[in-house]
């Protein structure tokens, strides 16, 4: 029996020397002290023994015992700094190289104009609102005095869903939506995307626009300038004059266009402004009769005003961005440069 308790323990020692892992070790320490073990094994011998034989393998076998564990430990001190030696040179970060650097984006030059201008309204108490870009013809055209067969029609044509339900042509249905859903006094912007079927260097099918409504008591054209010459100096800068020159739009009587000095000769008269001096902005008027009671607005009570400021035409003066369509090409250099 003793010669089996040596061999044991020398099969034990040289088991341990190669093993080199966690896991082995784990698997030495099942086979031998496990509870299907060698260890155990030998005590199942004790039935075959004599009773006064037992205490004494009993004691011989916990000896066994107590040393393989010593022996399973010691080596389980060594196999664990050196694994976390490896740990530690695998997860070894190289400090002196150079980081990653993350890329910053930037936002889109319309939305920087969009941006910009709902700062300048906010600033004068204009409150933002935004409609569907999905309209019925009644909202995008009828309400706002464009009825069936109006030559203004022409101008707009758009993209159709159905017979009467099509994509904005203007954000003006922001106008109907508001002035149908509360009371004066009314002072919002209609910041949004809108629809025509055109496409060249300076129109495009899908472009933006803000529209301002205004409506409250005794409004008149001079508030109407004033507001504009405020948000046109915040864009253009504090040396611009505005002019308003008469325009036609169904929805708004009387109707004006409105021109800024340009910005790049000071009114002397260059290539942006095509020798004029003046550079047309965006149209705007006071709201017209028909559309206040549409709206189930009192015209005798109510004056208002409203405007639409297009922005990829704003940006494109502000910027010098020869082609709309450069707007829409998602061209990241095009994007870049605006950082
Ligand atoms: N809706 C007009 C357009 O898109 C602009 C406009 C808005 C004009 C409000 C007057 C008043 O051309």
């Amino acid at each position: 029996m003793a010669k089996k308790f040596s061999e044991i323990l020398q099969e034990v020692k040289e088991k341990l020397t190669s093993a080199d892992t966690s896991k082995i070790l784990t698997e030495i320490k099942v086979d031998f002290l496990g509870k299907n073990g060698v260890v155990t094994g030998l005590l199942k011998g004790m039935r075959d023994l004599a009773p006064e034989e037992r205490p004494l393998l009993g004691q011989q076998v916990n000896s066994l015992r107590s040393q393989i564990e010593e022996l399973i430990k010691n080596r389980e001190e060594a196999v664990k700094q050196r694994e976390l030696q490896k740990k530690f040179q695998d997860e070894a970060i190289d400090i002196t190289l150079p980081g990653k650097v993350g890329e910053l984006g930037t936002l889109h030059p319309i939305t920087m104009v969009k941006n910009d201008l709902i700062d300048a309204f906010s600033g004068l108490g204009f409150v933002v609102y935004e409609g569907p870009e999905i309209e019925s013809d009644v909202v995008n055209f009828q309400m706002l005095n464009i009825p069936e067969d109006h030559p203004a029609r022409d101008m707009q044509d758009t993209f159709y869903i159905t017979d009467s339900i099509l994509l904005r042509t203007h954000t003006s249905p922001g106008q109907v939506h508001v002035m149908t859903s509360s009371k004066p006094p009314i002072k919002v912007m209609c910041p949004g995307r809108t629809y025509r079927s055109d496409d060249d260097a300076t129109h495009s099918p899908i472009f933006h626009q803000i529209e301002g409504l205004v409506v409250d008591k005794n409004l008149s054209l001079c508030d109407l300038k004033g507001t504009l010459e405020e948000i046109l100096k915040h864009i253009f800068g504090k040396d611009i004059k505005t002019r308003l020159r008469p325009s036609y739009f169904p929805f708004t009587e009387p109707s004006v266009e409105v021109d800024v000095s340009c910005f790049e000769c000071g009114g002397k008269g260059c290539k942006l402004c095509k020798g004029t001096g003046w550079i047309e902005v965006l149209g705007a008027g006071m709201v017209n009769r028909k559309v206040l009671k549409n709206c189930g607005i009192d015209p005798d009570v109510y004056t208002g005003y409203a405007f639409g400021i297009g922005l990829e035409r704003i940006a494109m003066l502000k910027y010098h961005i020869p082609d709309i369509r450069m707007f829409f090409d998602d061209d990241l250099r095009f994007v870049k440069q605006f950082k």
